[in-house]
């Protein structure tokens, strides 16, 4: 009786964390707790700690006298929506959340036994870094953790929740975790703080406008999605997970839909504007040809030229890509290719089957794009494409010029099925200015130049030339689209394909 006590005192002891007082502060920033946090993410009753009662072993700087049972992490298992997950919550009031050898521990211990068992692995931050009494022992605690990150990558999902600070080296774990949430006004992610900064640089830069939700979803591109506060960004992590596989070894759960496969959307037929440079918006095509209209998209902010996000078709996870004509006339550019890429590549890795709408007048010219490396990042968007191996079904719908063409998950790299609206432009550039190049003499004679750019109109401003190649498999009505892709998707459910054997390939990075 008196060890079942003692248990239960330990236990108390270990849910305070670090005690009411920090427990209220934490409250008074808008944030919620460790424990708090995990269950609102799992579901009722789910969760299974582990290692309540690990402390850390440092003795330097008194802190042999101040040991906190959990040492600053809550970990172990649950479910969301009845399906496991490993997780990791760290306790902001408990040194800061930061990262002692032991914290890093637990967390290596979760991480490994998730890609054992084959589940994701959602990690929620809130740390102030490595646990600076411990030194070096920290700093080895921090590389334990990336190395399983890295090991973990494309055998089971990682998800991050930036929810507090999380700076310096400790950035490095979630940037190589699949996907990236962070919380508004409370979160933060910098390599270095804005103190360094200023002695630095010069600069005078807020926490917030450095490496705050807004910045990392708007600017850098390192985050995913930005949401107002913490329960936000739980509720949509639950909902989020339902679309991925537990591991590389399964395929994604299967949602019941109302909606009717052979649904027509005649107002699709009417979406491409008479004037081959007025945009459209995408997101309408998409949102009317997914299963209930119901698009997850990732990444809304940043790179808007080009859309990515999850949907399903006919229950089953698709990953969309789509270039955007609104935004850049949907132009690829350095940040849509590595935006894109790395959602392929995520999609690839986790035998989700890739969805492509196409309308793309080509790569952005310029300067700054030439400078900034775009033969590189355009390559990882081309690289990303052409080694995937799951099912992969293209739309064009209108423009498909160039170098971008061949990009876009064309039938030359191993497009599975490649449809076209009749809408469709397959060229190697616009009549335009393909006229000007090819009939230069001619400038000058407007009348010339007219009847030459209607002629290469006529000759190549449709699907025609590049079905006859086989290229395009079929031209579809875009009314009709929802449909096509459903069949297609069902009919490539059994695909098989594997690349050569290799130890890695070596992505332009
Ligand atoms: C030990 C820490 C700590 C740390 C915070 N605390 N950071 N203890 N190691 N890294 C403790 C504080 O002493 C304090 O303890 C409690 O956590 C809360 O911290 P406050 O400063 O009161 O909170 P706040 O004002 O909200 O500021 C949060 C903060 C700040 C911005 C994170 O604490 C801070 O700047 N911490 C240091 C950050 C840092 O430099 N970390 C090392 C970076 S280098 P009490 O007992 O008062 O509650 C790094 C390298 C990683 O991380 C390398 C990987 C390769």
């Amino acid at each position: 009786m008196q060890v079942i006590g003692e248990l239960e005192k330990r236990r108390e002891l270990a849910r305070l964390g670090g005690g009411e007082r920090r427990i209220e502060s934490q409250h008074g920033k808008g944030k919620l707790t460790a424990r708090e946090r995990l269950e609102l993410l799992l579901d009722e009753g789910s969760f299974e700690e582990w290692d309540m009662f690990v402390e850390h072993r440092c003795a330097d700087f008194g802190m042999e006298a101040q040991k906190v049972p959990g040492d600053g992490v809550v970990t172990g298992w649950g479910t969301v929506n009845g399906r496991l997950v490993f997780v990791f919550s760290q306790d902001f009031t408990v040194f800061g959340g930061s990262l002692s050898e032991s914290h890093a521990c637990k967390i290596c211990k979760i991480m490994e036994r998730a890609m054992q068992v084959g589940a994701p692995v959602i990690g929620l931050n809130d740390s102030g870094g490595a646990r600076i009494q411990e030194g070096v022992d920290s700093l080895a605690g921090y590389a334990e953790v990336f190395q399983r990150n890295v090991l973990a990558s494309g055998v089971v999902p990682q998800i991050s929740v930036i929810m507090g600070p999380c700076a310096g080296g400790a950035v490095y774990s979630p940037a190589m975790t699949d996907f990236i949430f962070m919380v508004k006004d409370t979160s933060y992610m910098f390599v270095t703080g804005p103190d360094v900064v200023k002695t630095v640089t010069h600069e005078v830069v807020t926490h917030e406008e450095l490496g705050g939700a807004v910045t990392h979803t708007s600017k850098s591109g390192v985050a995913d999605l930005a949401f107002e506060h913490d329960v936000d960004a739980l509720a949509e992590v639950r909902r989020f997970i339902d679309f991925l596989p537990a591991s590389n070894r399964e395929k994604a759960p299967v949602l019941e839909t109302q909606d009717p496969v052979d649904r027509p959307e005649p107002s699709l037929d009417n979406l491409i504007p008479a004037n081959p440079n007025k945009p459209y918006d995408v997101k309408e095509l998409i949102g009317k040809v997914v299963d209930e209209g119901h698009f997850y998209e990732l990444q809304p902010t940043y790179a808007g030229n080009i859309v990515i996000g999850f949907a399903r078709m006919e229950g089953c996870t698709v990953g969309i890509v789509a270039n955007q004509p609104m935004v850049l006339a949907g132009c690829l550019d350095i940040d849509a290719s590595k935006k894109a890429a790395r959602f392929v590549r995520f999609c690839d890795c986790f035998n989700i089957p890739i969805v492509t709408f196409v309308d793309v007048p080509g790569f952005l010219p310029g300067t700054d794009q030439e400078y900034g490396g775009i033969i590189k990042h355009g390559a990882k968007l081309l690289f990303a494409f052409a080694e995937a191996t799951v099912p992969k079904v293209t739309c064009i719908t209108r423009k498909a010029y160039g170098g971008a063409y061949d990009v876009m998950a064309s039938k030359h790299l191993r497009g599975d099925v490649n449809y076209a609206w009749p809408t469709a432009e397959i060229a190697v550039m616009g009549s335009k200015g393909a006229v000007e190049i090819i009939f230069r003499a001619d400038i000058g004679d407007d009348e010339k130049i007219e009847a030459r750019t209607e002629e290469y109109k006529e000759r190549f401003a449709n699907p025609f030339v590049a079905a006859q190649r086989g290229f395009i498999d079929e031209g579809i009505m875009p009314c009709n689209t929802r449909r096509r892709l459903c069949g297609a998707l069902r009919m490539l459910r059994g695909k098989e394909l594997q690349n050569p054997w290799k130890k890695h390939d070596n992505i332009p990075l």
